[in-house]
């Protein structure tokens, strides 16, 4: 059997948290006190920034576009709290982002709210991808039928290859 695309997903969410960690860290730590530091850290996160984004709408608009309608139509729940996480998850990036960038030009005073956003994409995320694990993804597995999983792959790769991200 191939691999389904939440499998996929769930294989993504360790080295997603490892990228989290470490930038939580090296803020607990008293490294990006030096502006080079600061570069590190930013270059770890667009990047995390990159693989959250195309994460995100791989869940979005390719698994819980197809799995929402089977889903209420079983009068079974709605995934909007999952699409809202999304962009809790988006808005913890931004402030980091943010707080991180403002960093570079010697305003110190914002490390602090990049280590607490670093943090809250940490709870969130920590909490979202547990979730998914143990009630969204199985109940995709369960209910998907063949033709729907076809669907989710062809969207999955109009993604991919369009590179689109939000
Ligand atoms: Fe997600
Ligand atoms: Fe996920």
């Amino acid at each position: 059997m191939t691999e389904r695309l939440t499998q996929r997903l769930v294989a993504e969410h360790p080295g997603l948290l490892a990228r989290i960690h470490a930038i939580a860290a090296a803020l607990a730590s008293k490294t990006p006190a030096s502006a080079e530091g600061a570069a590190v850290i930013r270059r770890g996160l667009a990047t995390l920034k990159q693989e959250l984004d195309l994460h995100a709408s791989l869940e979005d608009d390719a698994v819980f576009s197809v799995l929402e309608p089977e889903l209420l139509e079983r009068g079974g729940i709605a995934l909007t709290p999952f699409k809202e996480e999304h962009d809790e998850v988006r808005r913890h990036l931004h402030d980091l982002e943010h707080a991180l960038g403002a960093a570079s030009t010697g305003a110190a005073a914002n490390l602090p709210k990049a280590a607490q956003a670093a943090r809250d994409l940490e709870g969130t995320c920590e909490d979202h991808f547990r979730k998914e694990e143990e009630v969204v993804f199985p109940m995709a597995e369960e209910i998907l039928t063949e033709e729907a999983w076809g669907k989710v792959d062809r969207l999955a790769e109009a993604i991919t290859a369009s590179g689109f991200t939000r």
